[in-house]
């Protein structure tokens, strides 16, 4: 990586720690978008894991919150859904309270009994004799891609090659009309962006474009409720009883719950591990070298990216953690990018190391039963890319700084240049 970017960073990692380790704990605001845009988040959450570990914001715009910062906490509210809720009623699951005019219910913002059933209905798509036949088309797509990369010039991987390759698995899982899928990227950003990211002018805007989407799966929706059942994310669910009866509100969350899930996150990955490799040349020889690492370096780009930052939670009743009272009705943020950097359970959080004994520790997918639901597919397009890519190129060069998502949820890249020399 260009000697001036890395340099640039380390000195905005260094004021960045210097403003984290001044600033009173009570003043703490772990989850400004402002932070991950920056990439200065780190020292923030290094801090919070040492010193209150458990730890309640009272400066967020959007309202009080409690964060969760290291591996074990995480896990125990991830795992108590019966007193952390998921529910959209209460808030659903990011920091920012789903509001009246945007509370699409969908399974992931779901408790139990319903939350099951729902999820049932897609899980075939992501089972391993069913992930072997989309491997064999995941491969064609990757091959074409890059074998179309442009040589000796400065392009953005971002668009080039991770959107269009998740863009296109997404269009395969809901078979949907091939010319049309960039619509598929819109509607993701879309679902995910704030106010401020620059993605759409107005709420008007949003919810209008929104409801284009909806327009659009619904017509697809009529044409398959009455044929054959076909294996697509859209026949699974017109064919399943849990889902069959779902109103225009329940399609549209549902559906903007693949399209995010299978989209952002995946994308994110794949622009990480351009980068990762390029901050930590000596990890990129390894794998050059050694192309059977593709292995565990996949797991280790997904912990390293950590593509949704966190989830949340509501408490349904009042329960201690780390020592202090979560009060009935508390947002409760379990922050998955911190537990990912917690020493006690990770050797060497904050380095990047492609042959990890245990890369699959992480906590990127989340755990419980709302437990990443797509996780080998995404695995799975991450291999194959990565295949592809060795077989193809030497070098994958980063030549300018990331520009990354305002975001504090989706945690990625709207652009990466790169270069490939021929
Ligand atoms: C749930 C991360 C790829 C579909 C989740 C959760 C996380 C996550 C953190 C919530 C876990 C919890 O609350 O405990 C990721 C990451 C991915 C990825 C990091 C890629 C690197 C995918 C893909 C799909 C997908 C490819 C499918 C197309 C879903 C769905 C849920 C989910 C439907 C909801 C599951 C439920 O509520 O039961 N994912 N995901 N994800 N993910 Fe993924």
């Amino acid at each position: 990586m260009h000697g001036t970017i890395s340099m640039a960073r380390d000195e905005r990692q260094k004021a960045a720690r210097e403003k984290a380790y001044s600033t009173p704990l009570s003043e703490f605001h772990p989850g400004a978008p402002e932070l991950f845009r920056s990439d200065t988040l780190w020292p923030y959450f290094e801090r919070l894991r040492k010193e209150e570990p458990v730890h309640y914001c009272t400066t967020c715009p959007v309202g009080d919150y409690w964060s969760v910062t290291k591996y074990n906490d995480i896990m125990h509210v991830d795992t108590n859904a019966a007193i952390f809720s998921s529910d959209v009623k209460l808030g659903g699951i990011s920091l920012r309270d789903v509001t009246d005019d945007y509370s699409w219910p969908s399974f992931i913002a779901m408790d139990e009994p319903k939350h099951g059933p729902q999820r049932k209905t897609v899980s075939p798509m992501f089972t391993p004799v069913h992930l072997d036949r989309l491997a064999i088309l995941i491969r064609e797509r990757a091959a074409d891609i890059l074998d179309n990369l442009p040589r000796n010039e400065t392009f953005n991987w971002v668009d080039r090659v991770s959107v269009e390759l998740t863009t296109q698995m997404l269009a395969t899982l809901f078979d949907f009309p091939w010319e049309d899928r960039r619509k598929l990227t819109r509607w993701s950003d879309l679902a995910t962006a704030l106010p401020k990211s620059g993605i759409y002018d107005s709420e008007e805007q949003r919810l209008r474009e929104l409801g284009e989407c909806a327009d659009y799966f619904t017509r697809l929706w009529n044409e398959r409720v009455n044929a054959e059942p076909r294996s697509d994310l859209i026949s699974m669910m017109a064919h399943s009883d849990a889902t069959r009866h779902m109103n225009r509100d329940e399609l549209l969350g549902n559906l903007i719950l693949l399209i995010v899930g299978g989209n952002d996150t995946t994308r994110n990955s794949m622009t990480g591990s351009v980068l990762a490799l390029n901050e930590n040349p000596d990890q990129y020889d390894k794998l050059r070298d050694n192309h059977a690492l593709i292995d565990s370096f996949v797991p280790e780009v997904i912990r390293w990216q950590t593509p949704l930052a966190h989830m949340r939670r509501t408490a349904l009743q009042d329960t201690e953690l780390g020592g202090k009272l979560i009060k009935k009705g508390d947002r409760v943020v379990m922050w998955y990018v911190s537990g990912n950097r917690d020493g006690e359970v990770i050797e060497n959080p904050d380095s990047f190391i492609i042959d990890r004994a245990r890369p699959r520790t992480h906590m990127s997918f989340g755990f419980g039963i709302h437990r990443c639901v797509g996780m080998r597919l995404a695995d799975l397009q991450l291999k194959i890319i990565w295949e592809e890519i060795l077989k193809r190129f030497d070098n994958i060069e980063v030549v300018g700084e990331p520009k990354r998502v305002y975001s504090s949820f989706v945690k990625g890249y709207e652009e990466l240049p790169v270069r490939i020399n021929a």
